[in-house]
């Protein structure tokens, strides 16, 4: 998929007009411009502590598991110069179950990430075209909604993805981490989180009944056992609903933790029958923080 786009928003229009175009990520291209890239773009708030996903110099390895994905990239110019990247992925999701019969109710749903705008080209609409190419590429792929995650301290993302892009703010989960402690360091230290490390990311974390709690702790336990044999492992790491009674029977440490995570969504194509869609508006509409989130290990 290649598409030009007028840049009517582009600055100084008397002078020779640059193009923006939009187009799909070709490795033997773009890996380097789009490494690069992903180096000088922070994310996150300035001068506070984030988790960050480093790729490792393969900026399609967070998408190559998915059967349906895409990754684009937005060229400035003359000289064809990568600002920007996208990436999208398409799964089917169940959003609930019928009433009439106990059937899930599956909708094809598209993880909208990795989007960057280089530090010189920002507030010229790259960031709107890339995001608005990626949904239509969803759209032709059957996509039903597209959904984002971001900090809720990143004004820039969130202002253009609902103010820009009518996306409406769906979920607030919790992100919970607990450091690893190795065999050969005391309790208590405090493992080096400052450069690259792994984590294990514990997902799928639900409970019941009266013992729920003391299962889910021996449950976190355990894994904490194996992730102290791993010398990459520093943290484990756990997202769930803010008002899901999991959430305190996983251990964690506060000041490690946050609870600033947004989900965004957007429906991108009409919902078929009439049962179906009234359940759609309801799982977007409805306020399920209080309830059980799961989610996809392969977005984090
Ligand atoms: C977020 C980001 C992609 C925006 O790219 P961009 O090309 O500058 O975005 P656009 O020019 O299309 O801006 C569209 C709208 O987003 C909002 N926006 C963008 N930057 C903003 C900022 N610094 N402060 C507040 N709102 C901002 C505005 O509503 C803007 O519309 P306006 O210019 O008419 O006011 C870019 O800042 C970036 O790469 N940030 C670092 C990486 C990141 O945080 N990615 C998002 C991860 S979810």
């Amino acid at each position: 998929m290649s598409s030009k786009i007028a840049a009517e928003t582009m600055p100084n229009p008397g002078a020779e007009t640059p193009l923006v175009v939009v187009r799909e990520y070709d490795e033997r291209r773009d890996k380097v411009a789009v490494n690069e890239l992903e180096r000088q773009c922070e994310v996150g708030q300035r001068g506070k502590p984030a988790l960050v996903t480093d790729l490792m110099g393969d900026p399609i390895c967070r998408l190559r598991y998915f059967a349906s994905h895409v990754m684009l990239v937005a060229e400035y110019g003359n000289r064809k110069e990568v600002v920007g990247t996208i990436r999208g992925c398409i799964k089917t999701v169940a959003i609930g179950k019928r009433s009439s019969n106990e059937f899930p109710i599956y909708v094809k749903l598209a993880y909208v990430f990795g989007l960057r705008v280089s530090s010189a080209h920002r507030r010229l609409g790259i960031g709107t075209k890339l995001v608005q190419q990626l949904e239509e590429w969803c759209r032709q792929n059957g996509a039903n909604y597209a959904y984002m995650a971001t900090d809720g301290s990143n004004q820039p993302s969130l202002n253009l993805f609902t103010l820009r892009c009518n996306y409406v703010k769906f979920r607030n989960p919790t992100v919970l981490v607990q450091p690893v402690h190795l065999h050969y360091k005391p309790l208590g230290s405090v493992p080096n989180i400052f450069e690259n490390f792994g984590f294990y990311f514990l997902y799928g974390l639900h409970m019941e009944g009266k013992d729920g709690s003391n299962l889910m702790k021996s449950l976190c336990a355990f894994a904490h056992n194996m992730a102290r044999d791993d010398k990459d492992c520093r943290v484990l790491v756990a997202e769930v609903g803010q008002m899901d009674p999991v959430r305190e029977a996983i251990p964690h440490w506060r000041k490690f933790s946050w609870d600033q995570d947004i989900w965004c969504i957007k429906k991108l194509r009409e919902a078929q029958g009439e049962d179906n869609r009234n359940s759609q508006e309801y799982w977007i509409k409805s306020q399920t923080s209080s309830s059980v989130i799961f989610v996809d290990p392969r977005d984090n």
